[in-house]
């Protein structure tokens, strides 16, 4: 049994936790649909009025073969004016993933203690860890019964070599007979127990996890088809938000006392995830954000304003959601660098001989969306990465629309930057997740100073905390990482590659569904995309397009999906937009296709 003296405590708190509580995060929006726009709409009826270009049927996607194989990307020009090509083949579509085999747990198989061997280690977490493990180490209720008036026993203060946890189910966590207790544990702690990939795609079983999912809108059954927005959280994220909230709800990395171990290890226990998810080399590399956009304002603004002179050049897609193209404006504006942009083919394909002519020794930086939000083009990062990294740049990768959809390992692609934000990937909104270099994060000046993110404070100086604490000022938002911990276990039961293969087919399904239809035209039909499908209708604004299926109890978003250039590159200023995950089905889409026929007739 561990058993503490005060002297301990204090000498543990004063060492690992010296700070009192800082800052809070931030709210949630949300509101009603947009008022529709007459003049966008106006000029999306314009361009629809155009004959439209029937699809060829070579562009549907076939995807009837194992995609992901660790394949070196070849780089292949695309023509801006090319010939329909069948959609790529196995080894092709590779590159768009990052060229290799998806690997989870690269570099992370689980210690006997339960944590992965390359943890992040720094010297907050593994002093917090080590004590959370004593404390596991013992018996709860004894140790409770050992602390009588919040006074410990023992003399010997813990130590991570020494500690050791039983993860077995059911002896993890304390007994709570006040609250149902939950077997196992609403957000799995060990991973080896939960091996990724285990879980067939059963699309029935995968739909009944989603409570959301089974509610009549309009009297109809929800088609949800705006998981390019966000996507629904299955049920054992909402568990585990509870399940925080009910049991382990403390502040973190600062009180010596349980509870503030237990909200730390599941906050750090999420971080190792991530790590694990994007296969990065470590938990240092792991920022929590409050989502993609933070993301990439932390980067414009820390390292963008260290590193960034005169004349240097950002290059972006023409593809870029608001997000990945107004955080760098602000940074140019200041720092005197400038702005160049790929151009994309009438398909929605980058034109890689563009962007290797945009290359060149003043490109400081390549920021690129994984997928595009708005036509849901995957870009080929591979080969862009590879390409940047030839003149030097740094590569930032944002994977909002991917981290749900495709695998990514960010050590095999070789980008510096990752960022997502978790409600895209059935998590909660409002923690997000910015993946860095290590050595980068060393080097870059913190972003907002306060709490938490500091060594020593005086009032002449102050020193910071290492990374990635040294970015994360104030009380972080502790519980929604927790869930974000556990929808990266959900995702990971079925794997990636099994999601991405079964979306596929959904794409290529929807794809023939919509084209078939008579004055739809289709905007984006990349040969290698992600489930959007981007189109407007003749004579129809596309507000009120999605105004009238969601009559039908259908949602999809209609606007301009903050990504305006890429829109405007056909000649569009919005769009009704359908976008898919893995718990939509056919059968939705059918209803989709019916609802736009009825919507034509009316
Ligand atoms: C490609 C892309 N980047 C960035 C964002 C911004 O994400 P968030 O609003 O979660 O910060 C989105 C959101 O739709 C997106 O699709």
């Amino acid at each position: 049994m561990t058993s503490l003296t005060p002297d301990h405590i204090a000498q543990l708190a004063s060492r690992l936790y010296s700070e009192s509580p800082g800052g809070h995060g931030a709210g949630l929006g949300g509101g009603p649909l947009p008022p529709v726009d007459p003049a966008a709409d106006s000029m999306a009826r314009e361009q629809v009025q155009a004959p439209a270009t029937p699809l060829p049927p070579e562009t549907l996607p076939a995807f009837d073969s194992p995609i992901f194989q660790s394949q070196a990307p070849a780089v292949a020009p695309v023509a801006s004016a090319a010939p329909v090509e069948a959609f790529r083949g196995p080894t092709e579509f590779g590159s768009q993933f990052g060229g290799h085999a998806p690997s989870f747990g690269a570099g992370s198989s689980p210690s006997p203690s339960g944590f992965p061997a390359t943890s992040s280690g720094g010297s907050q977490t593994d002093g917090l860890r080590a004590f959370v493990q004593s404390i596991r180490r013992s018996d709860f209720r004894s140790s409770t019964e050992a602390f009588p008036n919040g006074e410990p026993k023992s003399t010997s203060a813990p130590t991570a070599a020494s500690a050791t946890t039983n993860h077995a189910p059911g002896n993890s966590r304390p007994a709570a007979p006040q609250f149902p207790t939950f077997d196992p544990a609403p957000y799995p702690r060990d991973d080896a127990a939960n091996g990724y990939g285990a879980r067939p795609l059963d699309v029935d079983a995968v739909r009944r996890d989603f409570p959301i999912l089974h509610q009549r809108v309009h009297g109809r059954p929800l088609v949800w088809l705006d998981n390019a927005a966000t996507t629904q959280k299955p049920q054992s994220v909402i568990d585990a938000l509870s399940y925080f909230y009910e049991h382990d709800n403390s502040n973190i990395h600062r009180g010596a006392h349980t509870l503030a171990g237990r909200a730390t290890e599941g906050f750090e226990q999420a971080r190792d995830k991530v790590r694990d998810f994007l296969g990065a080399s470590s938990s240092k590399e792991i920022v929590f954000v409050r989502g993609t956009t933070e993301a990439i304002n932390l980067v414009a603004q820390t390292w963008g304003r260290k590193f960034l002179q005169p004349d240097d050049e950002i290059v972006l897609s023409t593809l870029e959601h608001h997000a990945n193209i107004v955080p760098w404006q602000l940074i140019l504006k200041e720092t005197g660098a400038r702005l160049r942009v790929i151009p994309v083919n009438d398909r929605g394909e980058i034109i890689l001989e563009e962007y290797q002519k945009i290359l060149g020794p003043r490109t400081k930086l390549v920021a690129l969306a994984h997928a595009s939000n708005s036509i849901g083009t995957l870009l080929p990062i591979a080969e862009m990465t590879q390409m940047a990294k030839r003149y030097g740049a740094r590569v930032l990768i944002d994977g909002a629309q991917t981290v749900a959809h495709v695998p990514v390992n960010v050590q095999q692609l070789g980008s510096d930057f990752y960022v997502f934000s978790g409600h895209k990937i059935f998590g909660p909104t409002g923690i997000g997740v910015l993946q860095a270099r290590e050595e980068l994060l060393d080097i870059m000046p913190p972003w907002q100073g306060g709490g938490s993110m500091i060594k020593n404070v005086t009032f002449e100086d102050t020193t910071y905390a290492d990374p990635p604490a040294k970015f994360e000022a104030g009380t972080p938002n502790i519980a929604d990482a927790v869930g974000l911990g556990a929808a990266l276990d959900y995702v990971r039961q079925f794997g990636l590659p099994n999601i991405a293969q079964y979306e596929h087919e959904l794409l290529a399904y929807a794809t023939e569904a919509l084209s078939r239809i008579n004055g739809l035209r289709l905007i984006g039909t990349a040969r290698e995309k992600v489930g959007v499908l981007s189109f407007v209708l003749q004579d129809r604004p596309t507000i009120e397009v999605g105004r009238l299926l969601d009559l039908e109890g259908i949602a999809v978003r209609a606007g301009h999906h903050c990504s305006q250039p890429s829109l405007r590159r056909f000649g569009l200023e919005a769009t009704v937009r359908p976008s898919l995950a893995f718990y939509n089905k056919k059968d939705e889409i059918d209803r989709l296709a019916d609802a736009i026929r009825r919507i034509q007739r009316r």
